[in-house]
Order: structure tokens, then C-alpha cells, then sequence
């Protein structure tokens, strides 16, 4: 008996289950599914076999061919990280239906009420499983070392409709008998619902199930892209315009990576509560609807969800130990898609932007320096807790070093290569590392494998980009320190990632004068790009600038996600004597927090709780 992955029950000696097939009746007034789901094993099995679940309750557990009970228990203890063991009793079973119920706060979903929506008029709701949170919404064996195929079948109201990381079969009236015990067939097939049927056919982890219910519109962008969102035309009409130049990327992605194995290439704009820039679930990538900024800067948010067709979701890490492999080749990939299509000083902006966040988590993490290896001991710990950067920009740094040494060529010979080879598979840093040596003979004597991948800190043979703008820019914030701002004609071009850099790289905290100063020059705490408003007001509070505090309270009422709460919660509850700020934060947090993502409560939760 051994787990397989720190995060989930899953045994060594349990078969993986290979197809699921999910029956869910969505009851949106009580903010609950009632759900069966059916698991399929490669062989039979005897014997107990272990499911993750969390705040799930278990009605019966079922022999499909016969209709008979099996047992089943489920852990009277609550893993505070990995949730219930549901342990299942199986006589050379290879099929066994489970039926169960979500709860309200199932850490994966989001339930919105009709006022929480843009139109008011219908109730909204919708996933994020990555990266454990599938068990809250059906019992499975819940690590990326499994992979699932599988069909899902949505009973909803009928004046809704429903989008899956899935291909959508068809939409018609609920019949009786499909329900699989999910619910009886009066509420199935009662007056005003309907059935929405997907099937996923290719092996996918299950962080990478995904569906969302609501009053749901599209626009067509491009041959094999829709742009999903809220039904109203002024956010379709944004988004299709935003997202215009997605086939563009997709062609680059296919050119530099091989072949685009997924079909389709859907976008679905969340509500503002979407605790993620963007999540790349397969078919169907979830988007924040603050990257719609009308100057096509989104393209990097779904450059980036894009690269994981490749990476990430053609080749999945093992375990979140190895989320590097996701994380950091997704980062690899995604700036070689946006050099080719907006150039390279675009790029190396990305590059700066990124090292800026690099060094800033060394800082983090400086009490807890295992945490900025590239591959973790994750025993015991919530991946929502160590979420950070280093994955990704270490992981980017490691690559890049790569393609130094061996050249662009072979680095992009290389890639295709590791893609072909892999795909549809799990794999770990070692298995990574063994295909490297086998195919750059020789590697490990140029660059120090295991510093990169088990050393701490940023190894130094990592580089900080070099472009002209790049430069500019740290050069100019450099000088902010001795007063000097800079001028009209010298920020006449920025974007908004220009002044996130320059924001990025001002020292943590300046005069509260400067602050506004430099606000009352560039109106940057009303800047629509969520970037710079939250990097400027994060400066102003740490800086003791109290102006602002109306401005911070409403970013912190109209947006969940979770790269923006984060650094204010934080930069308001941190350090010494401020007892005023921890007040405002709570107060804002408790007023907030029912507009929040499950995932975003917990993790505003921590940061309070751990300087409150
Ligand atoms: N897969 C991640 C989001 C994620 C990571 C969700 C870990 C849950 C746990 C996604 O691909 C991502 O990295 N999103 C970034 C986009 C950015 C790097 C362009 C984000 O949300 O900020
Ligand atoms: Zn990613």
C-alpha cells in the first residue's frame, strides 16, 4: 500500500480508472448537484479500492449490471489538504456506479445567484478543479497520474445552457430512465429542464474536467474558435474583437510544437469572480473577463492557455511536485508565441516582467526557501497555499538556459520531440531529465541539472532579459528613487505592461507624496488595466498613501482573481503596527468574501490568519 501522489488516496496497487460517465442534475436553489457517476477499471478488481472526495456526501454505491448495493465507507476524518477517503469494496468488479450530492461549499464551484451576474436575471455556476478540487464535485482518483475519458450528461433549467471541456453532443428534452439514480425521474424529466450531453474522448487528467451553466452566449472568432461568455452583447462583442487574432497563435502553436490535437479551440469569459487569469481547460480554455482591455494585450493570457494543448495537457506532470513541467514549459511556450506574433521586445517585456516576479518570490519565500525548487516535497501541503511564480519562471529560466547552450534549432528540434514522445502521458522531473540526457548527450556536463531542478534560489546561470525597452524602463524606475519621474514623451507609447514593469520595479515602499504625485501625472490608480491599478495600489499602500483606500476596497469588491487579492490583502495585513489597515482588510474580506470563488475565500483566509 503506497499513495501515488501526495495529494490524492490513490493506491499503487489500485488500477486507474480509464472512462467515467457522469449523470448531474444541477438544483440551483440549493446550490446543490445531485450527481452519479459511473467508473470504469481496465480490469476486474477485488478488493477495497480509494476515491478522493471532498464535502461530498455518498448515497450508495451500485453494481450497474444488477442493480445490487456495494459496500462502501467514507473517512470519518477530514484530510485538511486531501479531503475523504470514500473506500469502495469490490468483488472482481471492473464497473461500479456511485451516487452522491455536491455541497454548497464544494471547493470547486462557484454558485452565483441572479444578482451576482451581469444580467441579474439567472443564476450562474461553473468549475475550477485544478489543482484538487475535482473531488469536490464527484468522488474520483483525484492526481494527474490518471487519466479518465469520459461522457456527462447536465440536467438544468431549461432557459440555461451549458458549455464542458468537452465536445457538446446535443441538447433535447430529458427522457426517462437516463437518469442513473443521480435523482428519480419525476425531477429529472419535470417541466422546464433540459439535458445537455458532452463526451471528452481523449485521456484527460481530472484537473482538467471542467462545465459551466449559466445564461451563456458565443461569437464566432475564428475556424475552430467561439468566444463563450455571459449572454450580452457588449462583453461578446469585447471579447470577439479581443480574441480576433486567436487562429493566428494557434498556427504558431502548431508550426513550433506539432500538431493541435484537440479539434477545438473555444474561449469561455468568465464572471469577475474567476479566481485565474485564465485556466486551459482542454477544448474550451476559462477566461477572466479583466483581460478584455480593448489594446489585444489578452493574447498573452491565451498565448499562454493555448501552449498548454501542448504542454500541460498533451503531457501532464505526475503530481503537483512537478508542476514545473506544466507551468514552466507553458511559460516557455507561450513567449515563443507571442515573439512570433507581436516581436521580441514584446517578448522579452514578458521575459522582465517575469524575472521581476522571480527575484520577488525569492523574497517570499526566503523563510521557506524549499519552496523555490523546481521540484517539491508537496507532503502535507495545499498547492493554493505555495501557488507562486517559481514555477514558472524558474522553470522558463531552465529552459531558456537550455536553448543557450544547444541553440534554437536544436532546442526547437528537441521540443517537438519531447512532445511526440510523451504525449498523453504523466511524467516526472526524472523521466524529463533522463530524455534530456538521452537526446543532448552530454548536457549534464555544460549545465548543473540537479542545481536547476532540486537546488533553491535562482541559479546563476539565469538571465535577466536584455531589450531596449526593457532596459528603459528598469533604468527609469531606478530613478524614481531620486526623485525623478519620467516624463510625457517618455511613456507616450506604454501599454499597460510597460507600466506594470515600471511599477514592478519602483522600490517597495516611497514618499506617500510621490505616490500621488506620480498618480496625479498618470491617473494610474483609475487605469482599466487591472495590471497597473493593482501594482500602483499595492505601492501606495505600502507606501502609507491612505488615499487610495476607497479605490483599493472597490478592486477588492469587483474582482476575484486571485493574482490581484493577493499581493493587496496582503500588502494591507503585513508588518507591524498597522492596526488600521488589518481592520479595513477585514472588514473589506467579510463584506467581499460571498462574491469570492471557494478557492480565493481560502486563500484571502490564509493570508488574514496568518498576520491577523
Ligand atoms: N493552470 C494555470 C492556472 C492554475 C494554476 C489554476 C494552478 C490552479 C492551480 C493557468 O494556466 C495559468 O497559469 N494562468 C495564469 C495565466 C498567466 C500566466 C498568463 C494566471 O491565471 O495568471
Ligand atoms: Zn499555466
Amino acid at each position: 500500500m503506497a499513495p501515488i501522489d501526495p495529494h490524492s488516496c490513490t493506491d499503487s496497487t489500485h488500477p486507474l480508472a480509464t472512462h467515467i460517465s457522469l449523470c448531474l442534475y444541477f438544483d440551483f436553489s440549493a446550490s446543490t448537484i445531485h450527481g452519479s457517476v459511473l467508473l470504469s477499471l481496465p480490469n476486474p478488481h477485488h478488493g477495497p479500492l480509494s476515491l478522493d472526495t471532498r464535502s461530498l456526501s455518498i448515497t450508495s454505491v451500485i453494481v450497474p449490471e444488477t442493480n445490487t448495493p456495494l459496500p462502501f465507507s467514507l473517512s470519518t476524518t477530514v484530510d485538511p489538504v486531501k479531503g475523504q477517503i470514500l473506500t469502495v469494496s469490490l468483488s472482481n468488479h471492473s464497473k461500479f456506479l456511485i451516487v452522491f450530492s455536491t455541497s454548497p461549499s464544494s471547493s470547486a464551484l462557484q454558485w452565483l445567484s441572479p444578482p451576482q451576474t451581469f444580467n441579474k436575471s439567472f443564476p450562474f455556476v461553473y468549475t475550477q478543479c485544478q489543482s484538487i478540487h475535482a473531488r469536490s464535485v464527484f468522488p474520483c482518483q483525484d492526481t494527474p497520474a490518471a487519466r479518465i475519458c469520459y461522457t456527462a450528461r447536465l440536467n438544468i433549467p431549461r432557459q440555461l445552457s451549458a458549455v464542458m471541456a468537452a465536445r457538446h453532443v446535443e441538447r433535447r428534452p430529458p427522457v426517462p430512465c437516463e437518469a442513473a439514480m443521480s435523482c428519480d425521474d419525476s425531477s429529472w424529466c419535470a417541466e422546464g429542464r433540459v439535458v445537455e450531453e458532452f463526451v471528452m474522448e481523449q485521456p484527460v487528467p481530472p484537473y482538467l474536467f471542467a462545465f459551466a451553466v449559466g445564461e451563456i452566449g458565443c461569437r464566432e472568432v475564428g475556424p475552430r474558435t467561439r468566444v463563450y461568455a455571459e449572454s450580452v452583447n457588449a462583453v461578446l462583442d469585447a471579447a470577439a474583437r479581443e480574441f480576433a487574432g486567436t487562429e493566428d497563435m494557434i498556427r504558431v502553436g502548431e508550426r513550433l510544437f506539432g500538431p493541435y490535437e484537440w479539434e477545438r479551440f473555444d474561449l469561455l469569459v468568465l464572471p469577475p469572480s474567476f479566481p485565474y487569469g485564465g485556466m486551459e481547460n482542454p477544448r474550451m480554455v476559462f477566461l477572466t473577463p479583466t483581460v478584455i482591455k480593448g489594446d489585444a494585450s489578452g493574447a498573452q493570457v491565451v498565448a499562454h492557455e493555448l501552449a498548454h494543448s501542448w504542454t500541460g495537457n498533451l503531457i501532464t506532470n505526475m503530481t503537483n511536485e512537478h508542476f514545473w513541467l506544466n507551468e514552466g514549459f507553458t511559460t516557455y511556450a507561450e513567449r515563443r508565441i507571442v515573439e512570433a506574433v507581436q516581436g521580441e521586445d514584446r517578448a522579452a517585456l514578458n521575459i522582465g516582467i517575469g524575472w521581476r516576479g522571480l527575484v520577488e518570490e525569492m523574497e517570499r519565500f526566503k523563510d521557506n526557501m524549499e519552496f523555490t525548487m523546481l521540484k517539491t516535497n508537496q507532503e502535507g501541503v495545499d498547492p493554493d497555499d505555495v501557488y507562486s511564480q517559481v514555477p514558472y519562471e524558474k522553470g522558463f529560466q531552465f529552459l531558456w538556459r537550455i536553448e543557450r547552450q544547444i541553440g534554437r534549432p536544436a532546442f526547437d528540434e528537441f521540443l517537438k520531440k519531447y512532445i511526440a514522445t510523451f504525449k498523453f502521458q504523466s511524467i516526472d522531473t526524472d523521466m524529463f531529465l533522463n530524455f534530456l540526457k538521452m537526446n543532448v548527450p552530454g548536457i549534464e556536463n555544460e549545465i548543473d541539472l540537479k542545481l536547476w531542478t532540486e537546488g533553491t534560489g535562482i541559479p546563476p546561470d539565469a538571465k535577466e532579459p536584455v531589450s531596449n525597452i526593457y532596459t528603459k524602463i528598469v533604468s527609469l524606475a531606478n530613478e524614481f528613487k531620486f526623485g525623478r519621474m519620467p516624463r510625457e514623451d517618455e511613456v507616450a507609447d506604454w501599454q499597460g505592461q510597460e507600466w506594470e514593469l515600471y511599477l514592478e520595479n519602483l522600490p517597495k515602499s516611497v514618499e506617500a507624496s510621490q505616490v500621488s504625485a506620480l498618480d496625479a501625472r498618470y491617473r494610474l490608480a483609475e487605469s482599466k488595466d487591472y495590471e497597473v491599478k493593482v501594482a500602483f495600489l499595492q505601492l501606495a499602500i505600502s507606501s502609507g498613501c491612505r488615499d487610495y483606500y476607497s479605490e483599493v476596497e472597490k478592486t477588492l469588491k469587483e474582482v476575484g482573481r486571485m493574482k490581484y487579492l493577493r499581493p493587496l490583502y496582503t500588502a494591507l495585513v503585513q508588518g507591524s503596527g498597522k492596526e488600521e489597515e488589518k481592520i479595513f482588510a477585514k472588514r473589506v474580506f467579510s463584506e467581499a468574501r460571498n462574491c469570492y470563488h471557494p478557492i480565493a475565500q481560502g486563500v484571502v483566509e490564509s493570508i488574514l490568519s496568518k498576520h491577523l
